[in-house]
């Protein structure tokens, strides 16, 4: 089945065509950095503007280069949350549009369990039931995953998303927007084991997550380190990086062994970076687990991740009704 997919939850409008879950045939992501950049992080009212613009180009560049046309279309799958209500709301009312108008399902679907299905996008995808470790922007999470559309939160963060921790560490330093990706390349200079920032295990045989406090201890270090820490800059997100990292890290392992589960999947923006894609890899061997990390392009925020976890909503025989609405918070 070919399967329309659209992402409109935050600050990227996407649009993709994929077959039957798996074989992606177009994935277009128009990003919206440079509009938000000047303020340090995502203005909502301009994101759900944006979207507005550019929601028309971006699923015509998808319907265009996919081969298709819009009669092989069997549904539009599109994210109904969680994420921003403005931005939200437009991919969700032009999906529902968009499908009546060519007389197939309008398919809301969940963006987290987009990310968490994002794996099976890849060859060799992990097989059920696997943990997933979720590390996005506005979330950190682990869950048992038992089928395409069945998973089970075994922990998450109590404040702070990792992605939110990179980010605002890269603001206090100022590196600019959007700082995940700024603080990963920069840590490639650095010597993580320059500062010792605290590791936030909480209790280690759970598998909630906290990051307010290294975000502090970084702020306190600028600012006993008046002049000097600017020449460490480098050394600082190394060492912020990798206490980050070991804690995602231990706790994904630990995750698998007490579930006896044989693969990990590793998800959402923060699964680009590449210091937690090797440690994962390293930390895990040895210990009978095989490490599923998508490629650079499906961590971030796609559509094909959104098409992809639709098919599986539309073969369990989910759709949505005309009159549904979109959610700003986790359901799942
Ligand atoms: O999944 P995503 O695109 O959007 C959300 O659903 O939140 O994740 C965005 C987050 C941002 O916080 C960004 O700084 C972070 O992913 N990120 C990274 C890297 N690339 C993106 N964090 C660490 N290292 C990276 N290479
Ligand atoms: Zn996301």
């Amino acid at each position: 089945m070919n399967i329309l997919g659209i992402e409109t939850s935050c600050d990227e409008t996407a649009a993709s065509v994929v077959v039957d879950g798996t074989e992606v045939l177009s994935s277009v992501v128009s990003s919206q950095i440079a509009l938000h950049h000047p303020y340090g992080g995502v203005v909502p009212e301009l994101a759900s503007r944006r979207h507005i613009e550019a929601i028309v180009p971006v699923v015509q560049e998808s319907i265009n280069t996919s081969g298709i046309n819009l009669k092989e279309l069997d549904a539009v799958a599109v994210t109904q949350g969680p994420g921003l209500i403005g931005s939200l709301l437009t991919g969700f009312s032009f999906a529902k549009a968009y499908a009546m108008a060519l007389d197939i399902p309008c398919i809301g679907v969940s963006h987290l369990e987009g990310h968490i299905n994002s794996v099976f996008l890849e060859p060799d995808p992990p097989a059920f039931p696997y943990v997933a470790l979720l590390v996005s922007g506005g979330h950190t999470s682990i869950y048992y995953v038992t089928s395409h559309t069945k998973n089970e939160l075994m922990g998450r963060t109590r404040d702070d998303a990792a992605g939110e921790a990179f980010d605002k560490v890269a603001k206090m330093l100022g590196l600019g927007y959007p700082g995940g990706e700024i603080i990963g390349k920069l840590a490639e200079k650095g010597d993580p084991e320059k500062i010792s920032f605290p590791r936030s295990f909480l209790d280690k045989s759970d598998f909630d997550f906290s990051f307010s406090g290294i975000k502090t201890a970084v702020n306190r270090y600028i600012s006993n380190h008046r002049e000097e820490y600017k020449k460490i800059i480098p050394d600082i997100v190394a060492s912020f990086q990798e206490a980050v990292v070991d804690v995602l890290s231990y706790k994904i392992i630990n995750a698998a062994i007490q579930k006896k589960c044989k693969h990990i999947a590793i998800v959402g923006g923060v699964a680009a970076n590449d210091r937690l894609r090797n440690r994962v890899k390293n930390d895990s061997k040895g210990k009978g687990v095989l490490v599923h990390i998508p490629s650079y392009h499906l961590c971030g925020d796609n559509a094909a991740m959104i098409a992809a976890i639709g098919y599986h909503y539309l073969v369990d025989g989910k759709k949505s009704d005309i009159n549904a609405d979109v959610y700003s918070r986790e359901v799942i």
